[in-house]
């Protein structure tokens, strides 16, 4: 299942604890998911991504706008809508084959999917750390047993923070395989921030470059290739080094903002 998902005049600003100012975080931004798309959020931190992605999964209220999920407004958070945070969080008093199967008795989903989680933990390369609780994990294994907990429940809408930020680059390619072939599977529809300008091309439909301070839209760019994607092709280089200068300019007027 997909679902369709509408950010429309979206700002947000954040009163600053203990000063009397705001903080223009999110300004106007509209984007217009269709079901089953591959969406990439990218631009510099601070840019106000995470913000986005909470406000889409429920956790976080727009000053201005709203969002619409299948044509409803959202209010408040709803399964059919996962997040996987950028903190990666996991439940420290489960084991990470605890943490999936919570996840799956939390959207009545245990009893059909049960047989799955061992496919899961291989997917994640945690087989043999099914047992282990998050603290006895390193980094970027908790970061793998969250996200396979996002994905064994496949929610309509998922929205990635960073999913795969902390881990070592041939991890990194493996699980950006893996995320496709479950996508073209499943046909869920994708949000995900990342840092990585390559893995925005290689993975997304679209790519959605914000520029910060007030966190904006610079460009919504097409990637028009077919999957799988070849990172040494024409094309894709001539995309990598599109965005990179949208993003320098992002940098550009970061600078000259902050003088
Ligand atoms: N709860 C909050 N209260 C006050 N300010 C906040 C809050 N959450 C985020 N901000 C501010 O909003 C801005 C955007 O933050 P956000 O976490 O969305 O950025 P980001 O683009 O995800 O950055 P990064 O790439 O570093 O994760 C930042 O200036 C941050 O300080
Ligand atoms: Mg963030």
């Amino acid at each position: 299942m997909s679902a369709s998902v509408e950010i429309k005049g979206v700002t947000k600003v954040f009163a600053r604890q203990g000063m009397d100012d705001t903080l223009f975080a999110l300004d106007d931004i509209n984007i217009s998911i269709q079901p089953g798309e591959f969406v990439s959020l990218l631009g510099a931190s601070g840019c106000g991504k995470s913000t986005l992605l909470r406000i889409v999964a429920g956790l976080e209220i727009p000053t201005k706008g709203e969002v619409f999920f299948n044509d409803e407004i959202i209010h408040g958070t709803d399964p059919r809508r996962g997040l996987v945070f950028q903190e990666h969080t996991l439940f420290a008093w489960l084991t990470v084959k605890g943490n999936i199967e919570f996840a799956l008795k939390a959207v009545k989903q245990y009893d059909q999917k049960k047989e799955e989680i061992a496919d899961w933990l291989a997917i994640a390369g945690l087989s043999d750390f099914a047992d282990n609780y998050p603290h006895q994990l390193s980094g970027g294994m908790r970061q793998r047993a969250a996200l396979v907990r996002a994905l064994a429940v496949s929610p309509d809408v998922l929205l990635l923070d960073e999913p795969l930020g902390a881990l070592d680059s041939f991890t990194r390619m493996t699980l950006q395989d893996e995320l496709l072939r479950l996508w073209k599977e499943r046909k869920n529809t994708m949000l995900m921030v990342t840092h990585d300008i390559d893995e925005a091309i290689y993975l997304s439909s679209r790519i959605v470059v914000m520029s910060p301070r007030p966190g904006r839209i610079a460009k919504i760019l097409d990637v028009p290739m077919n999957y799988p994607r070849n990172r040494a092709s024409d094309d894709f280089t001539e995309l990598r080094s599109q965005i990179l200068k949208l993003m320098e300019f992002a940098h550009d007027v970061q600078i000259e903002y902050m003088l």
